[in-house]
């Protein structure tokens, strides 16, 4: 073997290769006096310390905690700028919506990314994904949708493709034009939705820069009806959909969602029993953003009458500019348990297995099994609990991607 990490105190995973929901997401592997050993980047053993396994590099996990890497599958990870200058109409309580409606908020990074080069999208990105990897991402999704405009939104995705090839963090892209409507088609929505489906998605299909779609379905951006018109076209163009729905407004977009066989729904703060059943009931995965509710100052998510309607749910940071301009995952574990009353079980699945499913890798990543990729986190704890007690900081003492460990080691810091 290459890998060989043994003296693992506990190892935590799901197990399957498809997304858990009701009782299910609780239900983990753990495994205590545990070892994993992987060759060519893939798991081939995780279980109990079994004497006869040799490796080239052996890393002793001095009885610490043992994970799936995390998958953080919904971030607007490429964009220019940021937004402190809205801080001080955040703290006067201007609503998020009516910040946008007057021209700022998603169109203030518009024009920021607009402005900026290749280059410039690329290096802050990269900068974000390294901070990702210390916090134990080892795959993330990345949408595009701050250009609005062929050119940029083109450029957003090659971003992302050129950060997947370089590595070691994996990235899944997600073409997302339906955003908001930008400022030159204000009087013309039409002529933008036209734009997005006659002009970026085939664009965006022909150069392979996105497997997902994703739309903005929301009070005053786009209505659930033009939701099924723009995703409609992305499904016949082969992408696999998603939609921000029901984040603010409770508008349907849950139902919207489940009508249109989106793989996820994103938010649903608002989402409302009809549209939580019918998520159930078409099997879309619940991409649930605690740290926008946090950052937001709004409702969170009903997480837990999803998990008990059968609605498999996955959390994810929703990393942006706007209304989450922080990518430190573990403080969305931490909400997901404290405020969302998970279990740390229930969130562990989320943020591996689920978040794989959402971002359809449940087949390679997300657990610690034979036959998936080595994407392993080894943490400063000894108990599952401990990851979620503690918060603010950082307890990712090593991450592995594909058998390679890509963080400085950290464990001297314990
Ligand atoms: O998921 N709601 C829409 N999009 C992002 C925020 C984007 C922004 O404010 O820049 C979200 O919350
Ligand atoms: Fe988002």
């Amino acid at each position: 073997m290459e890998l060989l990490l043994k003296n693992i105190g506990l190892l935590a995973t799901p197990r399957g290769s498809s997304a858990r929901k009701g009782r299910a997401q609780g239900e983990l592997d753990l495994i205590p006096g545990a070892m994993v050993a992987a060759d060519g980047g893939i798991i081939r053993y995780a279980g109990p310390a079994d004497p006869s396994i040799s490796a080239g590099q052996v890393i002793d996990c001095g009885g610490r905690l043992v994970t799936p890497g995390l998958v953080d599958c919904h971030t607007h990870l490429v964009f220019g700028g940021w937004r402190q200058h809205e801080m001080a109409q955040k703290l006067n309580g201007v609503p998020y919506l009516d910040i946008l409606k007057a021209g700022g908020g998603i169109l203030s990074t518009v024009r920021a990314t607009r402005a900026a080069s290749d280059n410039e999208l690329y290096s802050r990105a990269k900068k974000i994904i390294g901070e990702m990897l210390l916090f134990g991402v080892t795959t993330c999704e990345a949408k595009s949708g701050y250009g609005l405009d062929p050119e940029t939104e083109l450029r957003q995705l090659r971003v992302v493709r050129r950060l997947n090839e370089e590595g070691p963090a994996e990235l899944a892209a997600t073409f997302m034009g339906a955003h908001a409507v930008p400022e030159e088609y204000k009087a013309d929505r039409e002529g933008y939705i036209r734009l997005v489906c006659d002009k970026m998605l085939p664009a965006v299909a022909k150069e392979g820069l996105a497997e997902f779609c994703d739309i903005f379905c929301e009070a005053g951006v786009f209505s659930p009806e033009e939701a099924v018109r723009i995703l409609g076209r992305a499904a016949s163009l082969g992408f696999k959909l998603k939609a921000h729905a029901d984040e603010i407004n409770p508008i349907g977009g849950a139902q919207m969602a489940a009508s249109c066989g989106c793989l996820s729904a994103e938010h649903l703060i608002a989402a409302d029993d009809e549209g939580i059943a019918a998520l159930a009931d078409k099997n879309v995965i619940a991409a649930l953003l605690p740290a926008t509710s946090f950052y937001l100052d709004k409702p969170y998510a009903r997480a837990r009458k999803m998990i008990d309607s059968g609605v498999a749910v996955a959390i994810s940071t929703d990393f942006n500019p706007g209304s989450c301009p922080g990518a430190n995952i573990q403080f969305a574990m931490n909400l997901g348990c404290l405020r969302y009353k998970l279990t740390p079980a229930e969130v562990l699945t989320a943020v591996t297995l689920n978040g794989a499913a959402a971002i359809n890798r449940a087949d390679k990543i997300g657990s610690l099994e034979p036959g998936k990729q080595a994407d392993i986190v080894v943490w400063d704890a000894t108990d599952l609990d401990y990851i979620f007690y503690r918060f603010g900081g950082n307890l990712a003492a090593s991450v592995i991607k594909k058998g390679r460990v890509v963080s400085p080691d950290r464990t001297a810091f314990i």
